[in-house]
């Protein structure tokens, strides 16, 4: 079947809204015969999507395949900037680096770069990011903010925020963020982010935000290690969960709260963060590279950055640390 009789034969049923098409109806439209229009549907079948059909009555699209493209992150969007240029790769090393090319090159505030697999995912602390075939969302943003490139760890935090939001809003868990980027559910890493800059000493030229989310992972496709400390959405949410609509939800609630940030400031992104922190008032145990902090996380600063009371009372302000709680 040619890709524009796909593209119309969907767009049809699409249309349709979950009512019955009939075969006749359908060959009118597309300018076959009804045999024809059968030999398509299967093979729209053969393509991920699910359809009914009803003696009498026709065909119904129940879902379309959750197959990543440009053009369906596009569908259904609703920002302004953010997500508005798509580059999606099949399988690529890492979003991440074809990120910091294509920002090189001049793509413009909320370019989306987005693989169906990476062979390199990236993690902090230049850990691997376990990212397998279109289990999971794998996607770096660029984003050109006017801001000194001290306020880049925020996006972390932001970027956490829109990740919780739009989870909750797509399967219902009520998830939390353990500082700086980690998104739990019991205790269990759903999603990851991490946060590059480009810049000069006193400007950012651009922020790669890297966004790892476990979307429709089974435990077993884990690699052993991960089993114990990750999880994905659908093994929580106990059923798949659509990928196109929980980009177009990250992209969505992204836009509302830098929006909210470049306006207003950190101040009322820190009351939001902390209504899904994990870990504040307990003990834990920073990691940073100059050495490990035991004490009680307070929370965070009006910058975003933990607060750590040792057994002194001294107070220790941690801009970048793995934590353990
Ligand atoms: C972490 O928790 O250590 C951060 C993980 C970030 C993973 C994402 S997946 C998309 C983007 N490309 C990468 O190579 N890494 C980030």
């Amino acid at each position: 079947m040619s890709s524009s009789v796909k593209k119309q034969l969907y767009e049809a049923l699409a249309n349709a809204d979950g009512e019955y098409l009939s075969g006749q109806a359908l060959a009118d439209i597309i300018g076959c015969s009804r045999t024809a229009i059968w030999k398509h549907i299967e093979e729209l079948r053969k393509s991920g999507f699910e359809l009914e059909a009803v003696r009498k009555k026709g065909y119904r699209l129940i879902s379309k395949p959750d197959k990543l493209s440009d053009h369906e992150i596009l569908i259904g969007l609703e920002t302004k900037t953010i997500g508005r240029h798509v580059h999606y790769y099949e399988s690529v090393e890492s979003t991440q680096l074809i990120a910091h090319k294509v920002a090189r090159e001049e793509a413009p505030e909320g370019t989306l770069v987005i693989a169906g697999e990476q062979t390199g995912g990236k993690g902090r602390m230049a850990r691997p990011w376990h990212s397998s075939k279109q289990q999971g969302i794998w996607m770096s943003l660029i984003i050109r903010p006017k801001l000194p490139p001290e306020k880049a760890p925020q996006f972390t935090l932001i970027t956490a925020i829109a990740c919780a939001r739009a989870i909750e809003e797509v399967t219902g868990l009520e998830t939390n963020i353990k500082w700086p980027n980690d998104i739990l559910y019991k205790g269990k890493k759903l999603t990851g982010i991490l946060t590059e800059l480009q810049g000069e000493a006193d400007k950012v030229n651009f922020l790669v935000i890297g966004i790892g989310m476990n979307v429709n992972q089974k435990k077993e496709d884990f690699p052993e290690h991960v089993k114990e400390i990750a999880s994905s959405l659908e093994i929580e949410a106990g059923h798949k969960v659509s990928k196109i609509e929980m980009i177009q939800k990250i992209l969505k609630y992204f836009e509302k709260y830098y929006e909210l940030y470049m306006e207003k400031g950190f101040a009322p992104l820190k009351i939001l963060w902390e209504s899904y922190a994990a870990g504040i008032g307990k003990p834990i145990i920073a990691r940073t590279i100059t050495g490990e902090i035991s004490g009680i996380a307070l929370g965070i600063s009006n910058e975003g950055i933990l607060k750590v009371e040792d057994d002194e009372g001294t107070i220790h302000h941690i801009y970048s640390a793995d934590i353990e709680f």
